[in-house]
């Protein structure tokens, strides 16, 4: 049994032979069979992208798939270990997985970070509990740390423009500013990504916007793993020039982290971090990715967003080729 939490488990052949099969499938390959499977999703969170893709995938390969939305369509769960349940979880997360994993062949789970206390969110709690007590495969569909199944698809965009071979291939990672501070699980995702790949990356963010230092040494140890490069900036003439993708994304800052008023103010200064033509001229005819969705006019430029260079509907149509190869893969044990 292996879940699928952080791409970061699995080899790049590996993904490379999971990205193959979404390849195949958007061309039109059949005979790939789930009949008799189930899979369960839950949504702690709200979705457009990922539930949408995610049901249709299993049900284009003949299987069945159950959605709740949990606190709405379940019992509100309870994840702390041992605690006297007199509040206001109704059933603990522990029961609830075990109940689920005689039901599903697979759980799909999107539970983010609860935003109060970073200590108690990179744990990732909902994703582990489920993980440790279901007894069936985990599908992270995005959790505090990781959004694997997005990046894949992100890879997969990426190879359709450049080809199968990204090593050297110049990614600029860039924060972006927003009005609200958001999870941190597709930068620390498409950062590990562009990292497995041996990918050029430059990783362009206000000091203040680091990630968590698991993830950056992570990321380094399998960039020089994979004869890649991670250069961090927070210059954007530097941190663009002569890029070849533009990966957009607004996150929350550690330093700031549980305390949102402090962090609004701060980033009134910060309004300049929207990617516009002026920053994209800097690149080498760059393509502009974001996982979506997105706010026009603050993360990106209409100009940009609506330009030929944007391949951002070609991200969240490979979400559904690319989830049809991850439950395969997953549901078939197809991957050594
Ligand atoms: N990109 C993404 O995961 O989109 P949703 O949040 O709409 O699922």
């Amino acid at each position: 049994m292996k879940h699928f939490i952080t791409i970061s488990d699995y080899t790049v052949e590996q993904l490379e032979k999971m990205i193959d099969t979404a390849i195949d499938l958007k061309q039109g390959k059949t005979g790939l069979n789930l009949s008799g499977k189930n899979l369960v999703l839950l949504f702690f969170n709200p979705s457009l992208r990922t539930r949408i893709s995610f049901e249709l995938a299993m049900k284009q390969l003949g299987g069945n798939v159950v959605t709740l939305n949990t606190g709405e369509d379940t019992w509100k769960l309870e994840t702390e270990e041992g605690v006297v349940m007199n509040g206001a979880g109704v059933e603990h997360i522990k029961d609830a997985a075990r109940v689920v994993g005689r039901y599903g062949d697979a759980i799909g789970i999107r539970a983010f970070a609860a935003g109060q206390n970073w200590e108690e969110d990179r744990k990732d709690p909902v994703i582990e509990a489920f993980a440790k007590y279901a007894g069936v495969p985990i599908i992270n569909m995005e959790s505090s740390l990781y959004h694997p199944n997005q990046v894949l698809a992100d890879i997969m965009t990426i190879r359709e423009k450049y080809g199968k071979s990204l090593k050297g291939l110049p990614i600029t990672i860039t924060w972006a500013n927003h009005p609200k501070p958001l999870p941190m699980a597709v930068p620390n995702s498409i950062l590990l990504a562009a990292a497995i790949f041996g990918m050029d990356v430059r990783f362009l963010r206000p000091p203040e916007y680091d990630l968590d230092g698991m993830i950056m040494e992570r990321a380094r140890d399998l960039s020089e793993k994979a004869g890649g490069k991670i250069t961090v900036t927070d210059n954007i003439e530097d941190g663009f020039k002569n890029s070849k993708v533009v990966y957009a994304k607004s996150w929350g800052s550690l330093q700031f982290y549980g305390r949102y008023e402090l962090e609004r103010e701060h980033r009134k200064q910060l309004r300049h971090w929207i990617v516009d033509d002026e920053k994209m001229n800097f690149t080498d005819s760059a393509v502009f990715m974001h996982c979506l969705p997105v706010r026009r006019g603050v993360v990106v430029s209409d100009s940009v967003i609506d330009s030929s260079n944007s391949v951002v509907y070609d991200e969240a149509e490979n979400r559904l080729h690319v989830q049809r190869s991850v439950l395969y893969h997953i549901l078939t044990a197809a991957l050594k």
